[in-house]
């Protein structure tokens, strides 16, 4: 009897051992066939399906990063795909688990301008690794295989900047004001004017009473900075560098309380309205004007072609410290009141009412 039951488990024992290994072959090929399906369905929608964009946004918050934003949804919608748009509002971590969940979306490719360059450096791996292509869109990405840049020859935004303003005062006490110290554009505009300027300061006609650089290209900031280094300075600073519109907004504003707005000359970058409205009000000496319709327009042209595994055409390399990355570098223009309408105006990046806003009508351009 015993051996008849022995008997009995054991075939019992046999029977379930095959049915288990039969069922599973049966799941893994299912897997197998779902996975190549959805192999399939990613193929089929790279291909044939609408092409989605990432774009991961520093800060929504500054006006400048609004027009690229249209502009570049516009571009991308002319060419029949679609923008996911984020913006990380000055931070790091933000803008980390925003691009996160742009890849876990599957978006096609992902472009980033990044609060911190080197923050932000892993996400290309991840990026690659999804088989997403990265463009860093203005400001570098440092340290990573990123794929392409798109910017304007931020060195050369420097010079004008700083030739600009010792054109007005070949000698005298400067101030810098730099940009935010997690931008590598902010150390390229810096290099860019000492350029321009060490000449000068070495043969001893220019003097820095103060170099330092505002968070995040904060306005709030760069009032401070301004504030005290005027305060330090008893008021003697006959000039200032200023890295862009917005920390120049805060410096002016620091200069007409102690009365000295358009006596001291300062420049800028972006063409921001409130500063355009400045320069021709002779409270701000210049701005640098990137026309960002051309960046906007490329970066999404860019990006839609390396959604589609195409080739870009670029006109030059930056390094990164890893690599050199393929760029494509815009050019740079100096505005000052001069030539705001034939820039500014003609584009139609502000409009002339915008602009002359708080200038008495007999003195508009004609
Ligand atoms: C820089 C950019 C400038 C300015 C600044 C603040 O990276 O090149 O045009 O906008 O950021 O947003």
């Amino acid at each position: 009897m015993q051996k008849i039951i022995l008997k009995l488990t054991s075939i019992f024992l046999l029977f379930t051992f095959i049915l288990i290994t039969f069922s599973g072959c049966i799941k893994t090929a299912n897997n197998q066939q779902s996975n190549n399906e959805s192999q399939a369905d990613k193929v089929a929608t790279k291909t044939t399906g609408k092409i989605k964009i990432g774009l991961s946004i520093d800060d929504l918050r500054l006006e400048r990063w609004q027009h690229d934003r249209d502009i570049f949804v516009q571009r991308a919608k002319q060419l029949g795909a679609d923008v996911l748009v984020q913006s990380a509002n000055g931070d790091s971590q933000t803008q980390y688990s925003q691009s996160q969940n742009l890849i876990a979306q599957g978006v096609d490719v992902l472009v980033i301008i990044p609060h911190d360059g080197q923050a932000i450096a892993p996400i290309v791996d991840q990026a690659h690794k999804a088989g997403i292509k990265v463009l860093a869109y203005d400001r570098l990405i440092n340290n990573a295989d990123v794929d392409y840049y798109v910017s304007f020859d931020n060195v050369r935004v420097g010079e004008l900047q700083a030739q600009a303003i010792t054109k007005l005062k070949p000698k005298g006490r400067y101030f810098l004001l730099e940009g935010s110290p997690t931008d590598n554009n902010a150390k390229l505009f810096e290099k860019g004017q000492k350029k321009v300027l060490q000449p000068l300061i070495d043969k001893g006609d220019i003097k820095i009473v103060g170099e330092q650089w505002a968070k995040d290209w904060s306005t709030q900031e760069a009032y401070n900075i301004m504030q005290n280094a005027l305060t330090a300075n008893n008021n003697k600073i006959d000039a200032v560098v200023a890295a862009n519109d917005s920390t120049a907004l805060g410096a002016v504003r620091a200069l007409e309380e102690q009365g000295l707005a358009g006596k001291v000359p300062i420049s800028g970058q972006d063409a921001d309205l409130a500063n355009c409205q400045l320069i021709v009000e002779g409270k701000q000496t210049m701005t640098v004007y990137k026309p960002i319709a051309q960046e906007a327009t490329k970066g999404a042209e860019i990006a839609v072609a390396l959604a589609k595994g195409e080739k870009v055409a670029t006109n030059g390399k930056v390094n990164n410290g890893k690599i050199d990355v393929p760029s494509i570098l815009l050019t740079p223009i100096a505005v000052d009141k001069g030539n705001m309408y034939d820039t500014i105006i003609k584009d139609g990046f502000h409009k002339l009412e915008d602009v002359y806003r708080n200038v008495p009508k007999d003195q508009w351009p004609k």
